[in-house]
């Protein structure tokens, strides 16, 4: 599946929702997540990231090696599902996001 990492974090300009035809990438307070029960690996949305967030799990870079399974967790604890446009934003971030630094406006 494809997973959203740190570049995304404080910024979430979500291009990409707009691109997933499934409706499975999900809002958190700093960072979108895609689910990974949702996701066809259609591939549309990570093009159009204009920071490059979005990545194959097994293409994560090592710097952020903590987002390859972040987005995963995520979906385990909190059981959002059934379309991103209706759900609002989930209530906390994974732990590996809540651990970076605010970044500069
Ligand atoms: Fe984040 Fe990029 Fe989408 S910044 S919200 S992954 S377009
Ligand atoms: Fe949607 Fe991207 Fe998956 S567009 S289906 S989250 S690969």
């Amino acid at each position: 599946t494809y997973v959203i990492a740190q570049p995304c974090v404080d910024l979430k300009d979500k291009a990409c929702i707009d691109e997933c035809p499934v409706d499975c990438i999900y809002e958190g307070p700093r960072k979108m997540y895609i689910n990974p029960d949702e996701c066809v690996d259609c591939g549309a949305c990570e093009p159009v990231c204009p920071v490059e967030a979005i990545f194959y799990e097994d293409a994560v870079p090592d710097e952020w090696a903590g987002y390859a399974t972040a987005d995963q967790e995520v979906f385990a604890l909190a059981d959002v599902s059934g379309g991103a446009s209706a759900a609002g934003v989930m209530a906390a971030d994974h732990p590996v996001v809540a651990a970076e630094a605010v970044k500069a406006a």
